[in-house]
């Protein structure tokens, strides 16, 4: 199968970043263009490391790029998330120093030049950490909102409640500013929030089938579900773990295991208790053309089943 979907995948691995990210490089209808990195579940450098220790990981070299991206939200200081991916950002993974370095330049500025230099509407951006590189992005090329296909982002909650606070999910949370601007600019936005990815919750039994596969990204991706069931544990989040950055990959390949709705999507920025809320209108007026979607239902077996299969077909 050729890779007919070219992509971009903004991230901060991140243990189920992880996740999404061996599920795009095992799936061959995805041409990634880039992996751009952001501060986030932990700093920057780390970040930007791991998405080259995963790539290396996953079997490659160079290719897909990898890049590093900003190190602080827009307005505000990073607060990381690492008491649910560990110091390293990788669970229990042993972090190593990555062969192949950095591309040059910034995660913004790859991705201002790739959309830039693509056809209008063929590039997919995929967003599974908080939204600081798009924004700034979005800043340096205002045209990059048009000329995108469409983001699609893990992020935000409307019935679930919040994970970082009563009432916000982490990516969102982390840098609401730039969520705010990511969703007022001219760009197509399906937005996963915990309203779908608390249904994708990891069953112990996809994890020994991923590992009895048996290459190094079938061992990597158990190892962070694996870690994922800890701290879902931990937190007394259940006894499954919910896989929130895979929903991303998984809707941009079978797009037919979710359901979205048009909706408006609005982003808290100046209460301190409600920081990044994100309050999703599905009343729409009359005629008006929505430019964001919400995420309302996942089929928990479909994803999984397809990162098994992309798994196995890459042994
Ligand atoms: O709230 C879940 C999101 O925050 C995921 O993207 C996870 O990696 C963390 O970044
Ligand atoms: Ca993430």
């Amino acid at each position: 199968m050729n890779a007919s979907i070219p992509v971009i995948i903004d991230c901060d691995p991140g243990v189920d970043d992880a996740v999404a990210l061996f599920l795009a490089f095992a799936a061959p209808e995805l041409d990634i263009l880039a992996v751009t990195t952001v501060g986030g579940n932990v700093p920057a450098d780390r970040t930007a490391r791991n998405g080259r220790l995963l790539r290396q990981i996953a079997g490659l070299t160079d290719q897909p790029p990898v890049y590093a991206g900003a190190a602080q939200p827009l307005e505000r200081s990073l607060d990381i998330a690492d008491h649910f991916h560990g110091p390293e950002g990788l669970g229990t993974l042993e972090p190593f120093e990555p062969s192949v370095p950095l591309a040059a330049g910034s995660s913004a500025e790859a991705i201002v030049d790739l959309v830039m230099e693509a056809a209008p509407g063929t590039i997919t951006l995929a967003v599974t950490g908080p939204m600081t590189n798009v924004a700034l992005a979005l800043r340096r090329e205002p045209q990059v909102a048009e000329r995108l296909k469409r983001i699609v982002a893990m992020g935000g909650s409307r019935s679930e409640g919040g994970n970082i606070t009563a009432s916000a999910e982490y990516n969102i949370w982390a840098d609401p500013e730039a969520a705010h601007e990511v969703l007022s600019a001219a760009v197509e936005v399906v937005m996963l929030g915990l309203d779908v990815t608390h249904q994708v919750r990891t069953p112990d039994a996809v994890i020994d089938t991923i590992r009895a596969i048996g290459t190094p990204a079938a061992e990597a991706t158990a190892a962070m579900l694996d870690y994922g069931q800890y701290t879902a544990r931990k937190w007394r989040e259940g006894q499954e773990g919910p896989m929130h950055d895979p929903c991303v990959i998984a809707y941009i390949l079978r797009p037919d295991l979710f359901d979205v709705r048009p909706c408006d999507i609005q982003v808290e920025t100046i209460s301190t208790l409600t920081r990044g809320h994100t309050q999703v209108e599905f009343r729409l007026a009359e005629g008006a053309t929505p430019r964001h979607f919400w995420g309302v239902k996942a089929d928990r077996d479909g994803v999984f089943d397809l990162i098994v299969s992309a798994l196995r077909a890459q042994a």
